[in-house]
């Protein structure tokens, strides 16, 4: 049997990772990946076992309780999507709401819940050839990862992408207050203490500010094959 390939994609929010990595993953038949929501879903555990208080998160009863948590990811035939399970529930939907996007930089911050998800992920690896997006997969999960991405593109663009999706669901939120959002974000992902995002020296940078989905796609495919 041959090596699995691991295809590994980081960068800031709000770049579109996670779309055109699970068209690539689709196209080239490899299981796609989303470290992200693996944070989101230790987060719901933590909300659901009253880790979080009027103090912020109780780090200490969240770690205590790390071997509770189970995470797995699901392929549903009928949608054709991945589903995460936490403890055998299906979270897709849950961890997508505010509540969990508020909290989920303070859990992504603990390091003894980056190593046990680290290992889960890198297990993943092991069997089928991956694509993952996330912050760290290039840098820390996948130090020897086939092929790596660093995407961005500039705060104003992601900003404005984010804008035109949140107002076409109805949401009134301002641009302003958006970027403001985008560029606190980065600013976290950044200088965080663990794991921060930076781009590696081996990873490709993908500036999607003027590049279609299309486009993007085309460049990362071939560059990939
Ligand atoms: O990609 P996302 O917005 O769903 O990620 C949710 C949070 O998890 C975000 O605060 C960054 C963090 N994260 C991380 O620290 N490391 C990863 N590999 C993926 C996400």
């Amino acid at each position: 049997m041959t090596n699995p390939t691991i295809v590994a994609i980081d960068g800031h929010s709000s770049t579109g990772k996670s779309t055109v990595a699970k068209r690539l993953a689709k196209h080239l038949k490899f299981i796609y990946v989303d470290s992200g929501a693996m944070y989101r879903a230790v987060t719901l555990f933590a909300l659901k076992k009253g880790c979080f208080d009027d103090n912020g998160l109780n780090e200490v009863s969240l770690i205590n309780q790390l071997d509770d948590i189970s995470i797995d990811f699901k392929f549903d035939n009928d949608t054709q999507k991945s589903q995460i399970m936490l403890n055998g529930e299906n979270v897709e939907d849950s961890i997508r709401g505010m509540e969990v996007s508020q909290r989920v930089s303070a859990v992504a911050a603990i390091p003894e819940v980056r190593e046990k998800l680290v290992a889960l992920q890198r297990e993943m690896g092991k069997k089928h050839s991956i694509i993952m997006d996330g912050r760290d997969i290039g840098s820390v999960v996948f130090p020897d990862a086939d092929i790596k991405f660093f995407m961005t593109a500039s705060a104003e663009e992601r900003a404005r992408r984010r804008y035109e999706e949140l107002k076409a669901k109805g949401d009134a939120t301002s641009y302003e207050e958006i970027l403001e959002n985008v560029k606190a974000r980065d600013h976290m992902d950044s200088t965080r203490t663990h794991s921060p995002l930076v781009k590696t020296d081996d990873a490709i940078l993908i500036d999607n500010t003027n590049l279609s989905q299309d486009e993007q796609f085309e460049k990362m495919l071939k560059m990939i094959k």
